[in-house]
């Protein structure tokens, strides 16, 4: 696997592409100035990013629509280069919502047709097929699944598409590798976020786990190759065939998480960061844990 920065796709079980790094675009509402995103969509295109991970729920499609249609005018990409990633929130699950739900995320991103759409639960899963044959979007897959829900689609009658991807959380201390496994298994790639540890807000994040990027075997691998832990933990996952989408809207950071194409890490260096997995998740969304489809009361 010869990964540049100039093309980094990897293959999806549908015939389409993903590529390997995307920039995340997550951000606290209430704490983000209003046009932060669109200027970090900006600089991500310019540093070489192809990748959009994106949600209707996040609030900000109209910015990263905005900002890729004035690179695409701007003759620095095309569509077609791009990647962009959508998501189905929980409550547009009735499949009757589900269409008019991504129309409104075509709308603010003023676009024709979305690379992937994801959702969080079954229920959605044959108006997401659809989605795919009316050509809206060109692949289809999942977020958040444990295995028996992703085995629930697998095995469902009359399944049309299998999701190509899994968007789970995964670093360094929540590694999945039985989870991975599986998905391999299937032809389903793992869409690793949170690949940095997360922003850490006490509100949704669970704090008690240290900061991966502080850990000191990340960073004493980083300073060997004049590299930062970030750096180490995104290249990590690379080498693992694993989706990472690590949000920054900071220029600098933004830049420094796309320059992980020009190290790796060796076998035993993959051996040894394997093993900080903690099988613990910064993201337990316990605010849903008595809902009887709660992905986590399971490893995986
Ligand atoms: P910022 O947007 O100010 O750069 P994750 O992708 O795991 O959810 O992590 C995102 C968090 O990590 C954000 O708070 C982001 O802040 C921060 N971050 C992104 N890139 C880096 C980096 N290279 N080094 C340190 N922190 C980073």
């Amino acid at each position: 696997m010869d990964l540049t920065p100039q093309n980094h796709r990897i293959h999806l079980n549908d015939g389409n592409s993903i590529p390997i790094i995307g920039l995340g675009t997550y951000s606290t509402p209430k704490t983000t100035a209003k046009g932060a995103c669109y200027e970090a969509v900006k600089i991500a295109i310019d540093v070489g990013y192809r990748h959009f991970d994106g949600a209707l729920v996040y609030g900000n499609e109209d910015e990263i629509g905005r900002a890729i249609h004035e690179k695409i005018a701007d003759g620095t990409v095309t569509r077609e280069d791009l990647y962009y990633c959508g998501k189905l929130w929980n409550t547009f699950h009735p499949p009757q919502l589900v269409r008019s739900s991504l129309e409104k995320s075509l709308k603010l991103l003023k676009f024709d047709y979305i690379d992937l759409y994801l959702i969080e639960l079954p229920l959605a899963f044959k108006a997401l097929e659809a989605l795919k044959d009316a050509g809206l979007v060109k692949s289809i897959g999942v977020s958040n699944f444990n295995r028996r829900q992703l085995e629930l689609i697998l095995n469902k009658p009359g399944l049309k598409y299998k999701p190509v991807v899994n968007q789970i959380e995964c670093h360094p201390y929540f590694t999945q590798p039985k989870f991975k496994e599986i998905c391999d298994s299937h032809g389903i790639v793992i869409v690793g976020y949170s690949p940095l540890g997360t922003c850490r807000d006490s509100l949704w994040v669970n704090v008690k786990i240290p900061s991966l990027l502080d850990d000191p075997v990340l960073n004493s691998i980083a300073a060997k190759y004049k590299k930062t832990s970030a750096q180490v933990a995104l290249r990590f996952q690379l080498q693992r065939n694993i989706i990472v989408i690590p949000k920054s809207f900071n220029p600098e950071r933004i830049k420094q998480n796309f320059e992980i194409f020009d190290f790796s890490l060796t076998s035993e260096e993959m051996k040894i960061v394997s093993n900080l997995n903690r099988n613990e998740r910064y993201v337990e969304l316990l605010m849903w844990k008595d809902h009887p489809e709660y992905p986590f009361n399971d490893l995986y």
